[in-house]
């Protein structure tokens, strides 16, 4: 197993981790969102509660939900080790910054929006996760099971009658939205998957999927405030 370990820690073998954890988060974006849009629903939360119990004590979404904690860690170290040496290279190699500066740049700013991203993360699991997971909130029943869950559905909608915590998520939710921008095709750029036939479409498919998530996540805040 030398020779993985020799490849995790060579510069390419932290690109394809950076690539396959994002792709892994990029997913798990996408379900998240879809589960959080019952939010929306006109029901005082109970397709939102039915849907969090079942997220939070179905077996093999919970060894999921521990891959994704452990992909969240993993990302956020291999990128900022990956800025640490282009920040480095860069003050080695003069010459390369006038060259590569657009790439810099990119790369740059992917390293401030996932740090503003992973403190939104911290914050966010506080504020909504861990209360549900030290089992704070009061129960409430749903028709889908026959005995009374977390309302969870409450801590979030409270949230969400503050202007100041819609302006915050909804900041936060852009900047995860510009990191996708730029992610989405890079991740499958490093993973060799570059031809002048696929890569606009992947490209395209990169912005529609970004807009796609900054709108939707975004929707949810403003219209839970203005919905009051
Ligand atoms: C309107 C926007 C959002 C709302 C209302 C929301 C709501 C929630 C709630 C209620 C939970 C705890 C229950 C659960 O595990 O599903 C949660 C967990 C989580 N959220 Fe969000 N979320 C939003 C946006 C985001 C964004 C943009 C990210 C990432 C950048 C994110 C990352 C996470 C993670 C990593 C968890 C833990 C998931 C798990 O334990 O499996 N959320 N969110």
């Amino acid at each position: 197993m030398g020779w993985l370990s020799k490849f995790l820690s060579s510069s390419i073998g932290q690109k394809v981790i950076m690539s396959l954890t994002g792709l892994f988060l990029m997913l798990f974006l996408v379900i998240h969102l879809i589960g959080n849009l019952q939010l929306l629903k006109d029901d005082g939360g109970e397709a939102f509660n039915t849907y969090a119990y079942f997220m939070t004590h179905n077996p093999l979404i919970k060894i999921v939900s521990i891959s994704l904690y452990a992909f969240i860690l993993w990302h956020a170290f291999q990128g900022i080790r990956l800025w640490q040496s282009n920040r480095a290279a860069r003050g080695n190699d003069k010459y390369a910054v006038s060259h590569t500066r657009s790439s810099e740049t990119a790369a740059r700013n992917m390293a401030w929006f996932g740090i503003i991203i992973f403190i939104f993360i911290i914050l966010h699991l506080w504020q909504f996760w861990l209360k549900m997971k030290m089992g704070v909130l009061p129960e409430v029943s749903v028709a889908a099971y026959d005995h009374p869950v977390q309302n969870l559905y409450l801590p979030v909608a409270e949230a969400f009658s503050n202007i100041l915590y819609v302006v915050f998520y909804v900041v936060c939710i852009v900047v995860v939205g510009f990191h996708l921008w730029h992610g989405f095709w890079s991740a499958f750029q490093t993973l060799g998957i570059n031809h002048p036939r696929y890569t606009p479409l992947i490209k395209t498919i990169g912005y529609i999927y970004s807009i796609g998530m900054a709108v939707g996540f975004s929707i949810i805040p403003i219209v839970m405030y203005f919905a009051r």
